[in-house]
């Protein structure tokens, strides 16, 4: 008998959300980002919901490779963009489109035998440090780009660092534009949380990606409420044991969790090792047979344990959610001290996962 954790993905959730982005984002196209194997949701498993898309965005080559294996035949953009020389074969064999940082990698185009010119995606540090020309470069990385033989269509793009701040866009926003002052070419700006609050940002393309898996960028589900996005995945598990405490005992390791009243406990097949936070502490959010409850202790490997007061009908088999469209992901991983975007990337192989 398998354990009875599983994960589920919403083919018709991811779908919906990137309508979302589209009634959010109206004059634009849309590079849907599947990066990290789709969040974390698998590539196969989430390209069908997102096939409606206008391309897709990621890091992986192999990953590239998959999509075109699945049948898509529209673009593909490397965010990151290539990283060796002989990358350049399979981004021409596969006609991705790429980012293009720095003069590294004009170089490496520049000298590539290559069976066509190459799209770019030309970045431009606005701000955030961590990749691309400065605004002051910028034009003349984009002016050797556009000598170069090896390239043909040359998008600007730049990337948010506080898109989903206090901080906001406009500094970057204006960096960007004197960068950028009087080259013609489409623009691509946005990620998520520009999407959501920054329509001055949208321009040709937007990139979005955790809003297409129903979570919410600064890590704040109320900020979502209203916006029409779905969860996209439901970890859940059972109920595999049952403990009555006295009041003093402890439960689980380093005795973290004293019971000051009579508690009754219920033991969850899902520990750090299928992805469940290890820093989750005492009262992170739970469902246990559709009630809301908490977890207390210490999270284990494999087990986590939650306090069964408010369902006391609970017992081994009953189910439980982790997170999913009845526990938005965001608040579990509020709780945890991190962000839904590491939740989803982070549950394990051993967790079976499939899409509905
Ligand atoms: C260049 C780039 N664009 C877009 C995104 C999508 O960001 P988000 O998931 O916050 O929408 C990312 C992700 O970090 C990225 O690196």
């Amino acid at each position: 008998m398998p354990r009875p954790i599983s994960a589920t993905v919403h083919t018709t959730a991811l779908a919906n959300n990137l309508s979302v982005v589209r009634r959010c984002a109206p004059h634009s196209k849309v590079w849907s980002v599947v990066k990290a194997n789709a969040y974390g949701h698998g590539l196969a498993r989430a390209f069908p919901g997102l096939r409606e898309t206008d391309g897709f965005g990621l890091i992986d080559l192999d990953e590239a490779v998959r999509l075109r294996e699945y049948g898509w035949a529209g673009p593909i953009l490397l965010l990151e963009g290539f990283f060796k020389p002989a990358d350049l074969e399979l981004v021409d064999r596969y006609s991705l489109t790429t980012a293009v940082h720095c003069d590294e990698q004009l170089r490496m185009i520049e000298t590539a035998r290559l069976g066509k010119p190459l799209n770019i995606q030309l970045k431009m540090n606005s701000g955030m440090n961590r990749l691309g020309y400065l605004p002051q470069r910028y034009r003349a990385a984009w002016e050797r780009a556009r000598a170069c033989s090896g390239i043909g269509q040359i998008t600007l793009m730049t990337h948010f660092s506080d898109a989903d701040g206090e901080r906001g866009i406009a500094h970057q926003l204006d960096a960007f534009e004197q960068g950028a002052e009087g080259i013609a070419g489409a623009r691509s700006l946005s990620n998520s949380a520009a999407v959501l609050w920054h329509p001055q940002a949208h321009f040709d393309w937007v990139r979005p990606g955790i809003m297409l898996y129903g979570a919410s960028p600064s890590g704040d589900s109320a900020a979502l409420q209203g916006r029409g996005l779905q969860a996209t995945m439901t970890l859940r598990s059972e109920l595999i044991g049952v403990q009555q405490l006295n009041a003093g005992e402890t439960i689980g390791y380093g005795s973290v969790f004293a019971a000051d009243t009579p508690l009754r406990i219920g033991v969850v097949a899902c520990g750090y090792a299928d992805g469940y936070p290890r820093l989750s502490p005492t009262g992170t959010p739970v469902l246990v047979d559709g009630v809301r409850t908490r977890t207390v202790g210490r999270v284990s490997m494999d087990m986590i344990t939650v306090d069964l007061t408010p369902c006391p009908q609970a017992g081994i088999g009953a189910p439980v959610e982790l997170w999913g469209p009845s526990l938005p992901i965001d608040e579990v991983a509020q709780a945890s001290g991190t962000v839904g975007y590491e939740l989803m990337c982070a549950v394990t192989q051993r967790v079976p996962m499939r899409a509905d």
